[in-house]
């Protein structure tokens, strides 16, 4: 009689003296004498299968290849095994399924990243794999029993829809009844989440999957996951509070770890000062000090300062000095005792002349002492987000090992610029997007000073990872088309673009503001991974590709024909 697999249990429910249905694959099969023994692995994790010379069919046993699978009838029994406290003597055995022989190796490390994406369903049996989708299903279902239990609902907003004003390329799905017309995939359902507002639904959320077409890191996908949140009648309070006890209750339910509510906030301005980031890693020191002593002896302007009271060493200095410039700075300046020496990613450092008065001066406002290293470097120009001697402190956090395992820093990153000058266009762009709202003290700058104009927008910050970000919308018409002329978006350009929007804002648009957070990046930092690819069951590789189902692809002829498209010729 064939084994029934209405009775199995998992290989985790094991009581002595019981006899028991177990079914899964053979992780390990071995030989020792007369015996056999099976690792059995199913989700909840592995059990020990032993065959005595009793169980009549060894040759089936010995015909089990790797990775098959098997149903099992048997008798559990306390096990002498260091690994397993049980093991269950085989009474009948099934093979369900021969595996051929395996494409990768199972084992932790084993494979590249390329053959792990092509062999998706095999890499994602690996224990590490299993376990960043279980916690990444505990930290979608906490998300969404919070919102649940606050009065959140669930909505979603389409997928094929138009462009959105994240920033990023559009993917676009050309039209087979309208020839020569497109839709987009959403960047975010950001349009979708403020008519909601207006359509009176007040409060609500969506696991929401987005779509932009960017390069690719190892914290950026094409097609990723956001939590979205919008509510009505809402300021950047009532935005906080809910945000930061939906990630409490996730640490709660996911992590069993408590975060303390609410979260400390710190305005953009000072986290760029004392970090030289907007997304400052708190979980350490050595924050950045202004050094303008040292100016005139390096000649470059706004120079700051980290005082290390620990030994680095000469490698240490260039991989120091190769982040700054990486970050725009033209090197490292490196004060040891009274020497004073410019660093650079490659070759001997060469010194500088300066006045042990300077010196001394510059101790004295950095209250350095006299055997303390002190790095300097020009602020004066940064690459978005980061100053370089912001991305120095990152990496001499990573050699002096400043960053204890398990522990987790929250904050808000708020009033943050309205827009930034984007030099290839020569214009203003939105830092966040057009439809946040300017302080309302700012906005008599927003044609002359631009520069000058803070924003309702605010980030939420874990472990110096941007994990979201939101802010206070704008909700009258009249206000969104000024902010389109400072962005230099033409009546005709909004009006197309963003026309029934703007017009929806004439029907009784309420207050209200939202966020984003990035689930995968979430996860990705709960679960202890560099990469969100790891925290994704079938993820894009580097190049956009899916090594698996070999996407993208060649379509033919006539399938472009349908939709009205032509190749060009290459
Ligand atoms: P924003 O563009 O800041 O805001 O996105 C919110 C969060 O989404 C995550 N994220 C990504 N994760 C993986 N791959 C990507 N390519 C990617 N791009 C962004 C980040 C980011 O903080 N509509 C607004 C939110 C709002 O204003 O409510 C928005 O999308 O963690």
């Amino acid at each position: 009689m064939a084994i029934n697999l209405n009775k199995r249990i998992s290989t985790q429910e094991l009581k002595s003296g019981k006899t028991v249905v177990l079914a899964g694959w053979a992780q390990d099969v071995k030989f020792l004498g007369k015996l056999a023994f099976i690792i059995l692995r199913d989700r909840e994790g592995l059990a020990q299968l032993v065959a005595t010379k009793e169980f009549k069919d060894l040759k089936k046993i010995k015909s089990i290849s790797r990775e098959s699978v098997l149903a099992i009838e048997g008798e559990v029994k306390d096990s002498k095994s260091r690994a397993f406290k049980k093991e269950i003597k085989i009474t009948k055995l099934e093979v369900l399924n021969k595996a051929n022989p395996l494409p990768m190796e199972l084992a932790e490390g084993a494979a590249e990243e390329e053959t792990r994406l092509k062999y998706r369903f095999l890499d994602l049996r690996k224990l590490r794999m299993k376990n960043n989708m279980i916690l990444r299903h505990k930290i979608i279902k906490a998300i969404r029993d919070y919102f649940d239990k606050q009065g959140f609902l669930e909505i979603e907003t389409p997928c094929i829809a138009k462009s959105t004003p994240e920033g990023a390329r559009d993917f676009l799905i050309p039209s087979r009844v309208q020839k020569g017309k497109f839709y987009a995939l959403p960047q975010s359902p950001q349009i979708f989440k403020q008519l909601l507002m207006v359509a009176g639904m007040e409060k609500y959320f969506q696991i929401a999957r987005c779509f932009r077409d960017e390069d690719m890191r190892s914290d950026r996908q094409i097609e990723f996951t956001q939590l979205d949140v919008e509510l009505s009648f809402a300021d950047e309070e009532m935005v906080y509070k809910c945000t930061e006890e939906s990630v409490a209750n996730v640490f709660k339910e996911a992590m069993d770890v408590k975060i303390k509510t609410p979260l400390p906030q710190m305005k953009y301005e000072e986290a760029m000062r004392r970090f030289g980031s907007d997304k400052p890693d708190i979980r350490f020191g050595y924050e950045l000090q202004p050094a303008s002593a040292i100016e005139p002896a390096i000649k470059e302007k706004r120079v700051k300062a980290i005082v290390v009271d620990k030994q680095l060493s000469e490698a240490d200095l260039h991989e120091l000095a190769a982040t700054a410039q990486t970050y725009k700075a033209k090197g490292l300046y490196v004060l040891k005792g009274s020497k004073l020496q410019v660093y650079k990613r490659l070759g001997k450092p060469s010194e500088i002349k300066v006045s042990s008065a300077s010196i001394s001066k510059l101790r004295k406002s950095l209250k350095a002492k006299e055997k303390d290293l002190i790095l300097l470097a020009s602020e004066e120009e940064y690459s978005r987000g980061s100053t370089p001697l912001g991305q120095v402190r990152i990496t001499l956090a990573k050699q002096l090992k400043l960053i204890k395992p398990g522990v987790w820093k929250l904050l808000w990153v708020t009033e943050f610029p309205m827009f930034e000058w984007k030099e290839e266009e020569k214009r203003w762009v939105a830092s966040h997007h057009p439809f946040t709202q300017p302080n309302p003290e700012h906005v008599k700058y927003m044609k002359t000073m631009p520069e000058k104009v803070l924003s309702r927008a605010y980030d939420l910050v874990l472990n110096g990872t941007e994990l979201g970000g939101g802010s206070i919308r704008i909700h009258n018409a009249e206000l969104q088309s000024k902010v389109f002329d400072a962005l230099k978006i033409s009546k005709k350009d909004a009006e197309r673009k963003f026309g029934f929007l703007l017009n929806a804002f004439k029907y009784g648009a309420p207050p209200h503001g939202g966020i984003a957070l990035g689930l995968d990046r979430f996860v990705a930092l709960l679960a202890g991974e560099d990469s969100i690819r790891e925290v994704m069951a079938f993820p894009k590789n580097k190049a956009a590709e899916d090594p698996m189902m070999a996407s993208p692809d060649e379509v033919s002829k006539d399938a472009l024909w349908e939709l009205g498209i032509a190749k060009l010729p290459k």
